[in-house]
């Protein structure tokens, strides 16, 4: 697929695919965007007391939803241990020149970042004494994660229009049955067949307002077990 790096609204980057006409992320903001979907009402959304949390994440892409994770947990002290899924991997002549580790107040941030993209795939690797990263690559379909319950769920997929069948009840049941009770999954996409899905496994919906550039996104909650 045909990539190409542009700079978004906040000056952060993007990659865009000419050949399905997707960025990766809002070219209002790369780096607002995360930030406010997936930190902001996902990640701090948790009501978590214990240190240790689980990250689902559906599309590695560039890494910049897993380098704003560290950055939190760096800051909240707590341990996160982010499993991320990726069939197709940004290569190095994209991700070396990504500019994200710029818009992350640490001193670490470039080096964490490039350990990031650069570290195996398919093994728990310790990035920094706060956050641990395994890649998988594959299909989120495909892969089989026992014994492993998330409390996070970060469902960055390309969009519905592009990948009807991520956004389906088959998928988002496996993803609940690999969620822990009062797990948070969240998501760009406020679409209403993708919420209809969500509510038909089990998960209990909650429309929120979006970053700007989009009135809502969604937010739901697994409270049976
Ligand atoms: C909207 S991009 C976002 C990526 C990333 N979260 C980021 O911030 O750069 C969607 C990502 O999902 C990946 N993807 C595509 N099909 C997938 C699948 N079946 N399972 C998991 N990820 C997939 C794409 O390759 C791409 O990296």
């Amino acid at each position: 697929m045909q990539r190409r790096l542009e700079i978004t609204e906040d000056g952060s980057h993007t990659i865009f695919l000419s050949d399905i006409n997707e960025h990766y992320h809002s070219i209002h903001g790369a780096v607002q965007e995360s930030n406010f979907i997936f930190i902001d009402s996902g990640l701090k959304y948790l009501n978590k007391t214990s240190e240790n949390i689980n990250i689902l994440e559906i599309g590695f892409g560039t890494g910049l939803n897993a380098l704003l994770s560290y950055y939190e947990a760096q800051k909240a002290n707590n341990i996160i241990n982010y499993f991320s899924i990726e069939p197709y991997p940004l290569e190095k002549e994209y991700f070396s020149k990504l500019n994200y580790p710029e818009f992350v107040d640490d001193k670490n941030a470039t080096q964490v970042f490039n350990k990031m993209h650069n570290c195996d795939w398919d093994k728990l690797i310790k990035i920094s004494e706060t956050f641990y990263l395994k890649k998988i690559k594959g299909f989120i379909q495909n892969i089989n994660l026992n014994n492993i319950l998330f409390d996070v769920v970060f469902f960055d997929a390309f969009s519905p229009k592009v990948q009807p069948q991520l956004w389906t009840d088959i998928v988002f049941e496996k993803i609940f049955l690999l969620m822990k009770k009062n797990g948070v999954f969240i998501t760009y996409s406020a679409k209403g067949s993708v919420k209809r899905n969500l509510k038909k496994v089990g998960f209990i919906i909650e429309n929120i307002p979006g970053p700007p550039g989009k009135r809502e996104i969604t937010r739901a909650i697994k409270i049976n077990l």
